[in-house]
């Protein structure tokens, strides 16, 4: 071989490997650090195993856009940052997972889900700031100012340990800030191993929370039309559409996420759910949300991906006057019920009386399912799960306020 050809072979060479690393270094580093021997080994040394114990969990991970982009079990199960490792099999893993753990290759939906009221706030609805890290608390109250800096719910102390952590963690966990740093896990919505889109897309997802008298939010949605229509016509929708690329052609009948997350049409798709909400439904007397006439026009933006304007500002209107009326209504309950307390006709701790009960149920069930049921499409949550016994309510409670009233006044 000459020299000039030994020369422009070294010259091909050597730009063709520049090409290669110049090429790899414009890939994020997922997809770089993927096809390693290593890795690939290690996957299958833990399905190995497993596959025999737990064939289910082994499964659901086959099902995954994981595994078809080649993310190993020890791409999620190895210790992130600060969390504890233990040796398993020759492999070094965390057992315990949060969301820091998917966290490294997706931090714009972490981010989101960061400043929503699924992260901290949810948490500090059941036990208060107190356990909350005190950045997490400064962060968090810039969003959603008074949802974290408040003391534990009453209803922790009263029903006790084992009812928290069975009922109120179940759900508020969610937000749980976590002893890495992180806070929540994505697995309330995504499950632990099919991290799948189409799972979180559908109502039952959220239902597993939202749901009951406190917030009937799947029972208003599977008697609304939009429920209606996604039953009948589940099978015709695609469900597991890239959410980039989500078009009304994909989801022409909206569920949960569809309204409170999605980006149909290319609208903006968010893991924080309070960017469309324009009130505080779940509050005592709902207030406009500091951000009311942004959040209005982004939920209106989504509405408009199906219908026209005539129908979006009907709804509205009717909604907005039922949040309105709702509120005057539970004012004039809780007139009456607080004036008990001020003039020391009832006293003791929360929860000790009967008409605390009367008063708690009034807003806190009956207030809240009237608005969700205006604004979602549940007309019978609206009535009769709604406004029929808030009335009852009332009445209820001006007839014991009386009769309290008279025990009161009578000397001993
Ligand atoms: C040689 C077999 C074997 C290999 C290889 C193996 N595991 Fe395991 N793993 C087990 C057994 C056995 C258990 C305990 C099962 C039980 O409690 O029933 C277990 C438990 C676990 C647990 C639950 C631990 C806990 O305490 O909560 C996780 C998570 C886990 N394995 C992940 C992995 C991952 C990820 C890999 C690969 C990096 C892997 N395993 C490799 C056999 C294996
Ligand atoms: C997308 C991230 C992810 C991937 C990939 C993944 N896991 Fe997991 N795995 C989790 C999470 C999250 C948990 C829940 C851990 C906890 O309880 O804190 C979990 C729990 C487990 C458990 C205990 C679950 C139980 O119900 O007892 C086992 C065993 C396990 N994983 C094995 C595997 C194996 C084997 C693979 C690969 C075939 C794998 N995982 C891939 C995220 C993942
Ligand atoms: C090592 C990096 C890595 C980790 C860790 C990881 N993911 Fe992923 N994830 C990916 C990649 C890569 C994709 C595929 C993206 C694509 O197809 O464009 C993906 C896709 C997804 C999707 C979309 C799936 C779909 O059906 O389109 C969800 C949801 C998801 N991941 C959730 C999680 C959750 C939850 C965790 C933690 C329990 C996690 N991921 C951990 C890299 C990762
Ligand atoms: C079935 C799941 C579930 C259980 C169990 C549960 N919650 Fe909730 N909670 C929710 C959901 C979902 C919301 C959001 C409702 C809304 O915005 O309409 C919520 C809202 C709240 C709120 C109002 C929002 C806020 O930040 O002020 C408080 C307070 C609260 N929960 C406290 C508790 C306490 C305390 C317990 C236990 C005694 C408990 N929850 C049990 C799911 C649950
Ligand atoms: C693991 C339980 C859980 C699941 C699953 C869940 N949520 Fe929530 N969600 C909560 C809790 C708890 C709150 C109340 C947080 C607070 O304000 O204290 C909440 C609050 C909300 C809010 C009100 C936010 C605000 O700013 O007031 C919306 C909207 C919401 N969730 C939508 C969804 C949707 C859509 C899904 C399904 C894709 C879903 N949630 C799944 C527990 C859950
Ligand atoms: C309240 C439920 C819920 C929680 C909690 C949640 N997700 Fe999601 N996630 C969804 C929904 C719904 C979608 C699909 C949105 C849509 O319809 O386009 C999604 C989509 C995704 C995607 C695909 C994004 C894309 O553009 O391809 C990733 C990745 C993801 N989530 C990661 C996470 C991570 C990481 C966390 C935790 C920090 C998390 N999710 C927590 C409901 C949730
Ligand atoms: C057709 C769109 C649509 C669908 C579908 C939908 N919602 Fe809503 N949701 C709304 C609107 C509109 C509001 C009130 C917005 C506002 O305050 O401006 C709302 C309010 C809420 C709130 C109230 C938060 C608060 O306390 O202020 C929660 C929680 C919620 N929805 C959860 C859900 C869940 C869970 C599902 C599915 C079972 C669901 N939504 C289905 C449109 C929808
Ligand atoms: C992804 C598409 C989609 C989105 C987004 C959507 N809807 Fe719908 N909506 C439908 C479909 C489909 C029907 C049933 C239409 C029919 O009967 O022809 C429907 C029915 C309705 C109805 C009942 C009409 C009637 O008289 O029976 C109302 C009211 C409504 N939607 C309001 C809203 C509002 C308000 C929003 C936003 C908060 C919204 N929708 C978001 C698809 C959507």
């Amino acid at each position: 071989m000459s020299f000039r050809s030994v020369f422009i072979a070294l010259v091909i060479g050597f730009g063709l490997i520049l090409a290669g690393v110049l090429v790899n270094r414009q890939r994020p580093a997922v997809e770089i650090s993927q096809p390693t021997a290593a890795m690939v080994r290690a996957s299958g040394k833990c399905a190995e195993c497993h596959t025999s114990r737990q064939y289910s969990i082994v499964h659901e991970y086959e099902l995954s856009a994981h595994a078809a982009k080649g993310i190993s079990c020890l791409e999620c199960h190895q210790p992130a940052e600060k969390q504890g490792k233990t040796d398993h099999h020759g492999f070094v893993i965390a057992t315990k997972l949060t969301s820091a753990n998917c966290r490294s290759c997706h931090e714009t939906e972490y981010q989101q889900f960061a400043r929503s009221r699924h992260a901290a706030p949810s948490w500090a609805a059941v036990h208060g700031e107190k356990g909350l890290p005190a950045d997490m608390v400064a962060f968090s109250e810039k969003y959603h100012p008074g949802a974290c800096r408040r003391p534990a719910n009453a209803l922790v102390s009263l029903e006790g340990g084992s009812a928290v952590i069975t009922g109120c963690e179940k759900c508020h966990s969610v937000g749980k800030p976590n002893e890495d740093g992180s806070i929540g896990n994505c697995t309330a919505c995504h499950t632990r191993h099919t991290s799948s889109v189409e799972i979180a897309r559908l109502p039952t997802t959220c239902g597993q929370c939202h749901m009951g008298p406190d917030h009937s939010q799947l029972e208003i949605y599977s008697e609304s039309k939009h429920g209606v229509m996604f039953a009948a016509q589940r099978d015709k929708l695609k469900l597991d559409v890239a959410p980039k690329k989500l078009t009304s052609r994909d989801m022409f009948v909206p569920t949960c996420a569809t309204c409170h997350m999605s980006g149909l049409n290319g609208q903006k798709v968010s893991h924080d759910t309070s960017e469309r909400l324009s009130y505080l439904l779940a509050a005592e007397i709902s207030p406009k949300r500091p951000g009311y006439a942004l959040a209005q026009a982004n939920m209106k933006e989504t509405c408009a991906q199906c219908h026209t304007t005539p129908v979006i500002e009907r709804t509205y209107d009717e909604a907005e006057k039922a949040v309105a009326s709702t509120n005057a209504k539970v004012q004039e309950a809780k007139e009456i019920y607080e004036r008990l307390r001020t003039d020391k006709v009832i006293s003791g701790p929360a929860f000790s009386h009967p008409v605390d009960f009367l008063y708690f149920d009034l807003w806190h069930y009956y207030g809240r399912t009237a608005k969700h049921g205006a604004f979602m499409g549940g007309q019978d949550f609206a009535q009769w799960h709604g406004n029929y016994p808030i009335l009852q309510h009332t009445v209820e409670l001006k007839a014991q306020a009386e009769e309290l009233r008279r025990a009161h006044a009578k000397p001993e």
